[in-house]
């Protein structure tokens, strides 16, 4: 008999995450591209994609879950489940001894609490704004005149560090262009721009509290300074994924495989 195979597609503000697992929930492909301006085509191109990185066929993926903020309009989908439970699936398949998700993606960032199975116990998140947001640190980085990765940079958070009041990110973009005006070193406004966000983050993980070990999901993990500023606040090392925008996809992937077991947590 022939293998079955899960997929997921999680489908985000900025990434189109795509996950396929065989029935041991061993990953085969994953595939992250730009949503765009064009999710459910942003969908069907990163599907395609990783069927192919896997050698399989359509008809070989037995069931997908969508998740993500454009999850309902996936038309390949044959479940739907809400970011929020598959990060933490995903998480503590990746470390088990996950007890919070902190996930900052690039339109909300959330604070999980999940218990040793992965189930969702509680959660907050921020999702009014783009404060605390991958965003506001690609509106920063624009305006800084930097890309992603030099943002990124370990090196920033390490010397002085100029002071951003404003949470918001229409003001603190005017903070910004006063500290350049000021002749402020950038790198002296990317420490104090990480620790605006890390102020918001921690906002949200003193609001629900911190249990057992933290790993860090969302493509704001990428960041290598944020994590550092993040991990000096709270007192301890996070878990950061290899792929940190595929954890969600990862969740809502084991979620199908599960479903079609008809096993519950
Ligand atoms: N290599 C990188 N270095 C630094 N930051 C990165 C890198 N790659 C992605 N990011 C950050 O990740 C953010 C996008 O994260 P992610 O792909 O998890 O968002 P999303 O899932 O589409 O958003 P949401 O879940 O809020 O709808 C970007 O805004 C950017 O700040
Ligand atoms: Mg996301």
């Amino acid at each position: 008999m022939s293998e079955n195979y899960f997929a997921s597609v999680d489908v985000g503000s900025l990434s189109t995450d795509v996950v396929i697992i065989n029935s041991a929930g061993k990953t085969m492909s994953e595939v992250v591209l730009d949503t765009g301006v064009n999710g459910v085509a942003a969908a069907q191109k990163a599907i395609d994609l990783a069927l192919e990185h896997s050698n399989l066929t359509q008809e070989q993926v037995i069931a997908v879950t969508a998740t993500g903020y454009g999850r309902a309009s996936v038309p390949f989908a044959s479940g739907k489940t809400t970011e929020i439970s598959c990060h933490g699936v995903g998480a503590h398949q990746l470390f088990p001894k996950t007890g919070t998700v902190i996930d900052i993606g690039g339109q909300d960032s959330k604070v999980i609490q999940i218990d040793d199975r992965g189930r969702m116990l509680d959660f907050t998140m921020n999702d009014k704004c783009a404060a605390g947001t991958g965003r506001f640190l690609e509106v920063m980085a624009d305006r800084l005149e930097l890309g992603l990765n030099e943002l990124s940079d370990p090196s920033h958070i390490t010397g002085k560090s100029a002071r951003i009041s404003s949470t918001c990110t229409v003001f603190a973009e005017s903070e910004v262009i006063s500290l350049m005006a000021k002749h402020t070193r950038r790198e002296q406004i990317v420490n104090g721009l990480q620790r605006s966000i890390v102020n918001r983050i921690w906002s949200m993980v003193t609001s629900i509290g911190i249990e057992g070990e933290v790993t860090l999901t969302g493509g704001v993990a990428n960041n290598r300074g944020l994590v550092l500023v993040l991990e000096e606040k709270l007192g301890q090392k996070l878990n950061v994924p290899e792929n940190p925008q595929t954890v969600g996809a990862l969740g809502a992937a084991l979620i199908a495989l599960r479903n079609f077991n008809n096993q519950h947590f």
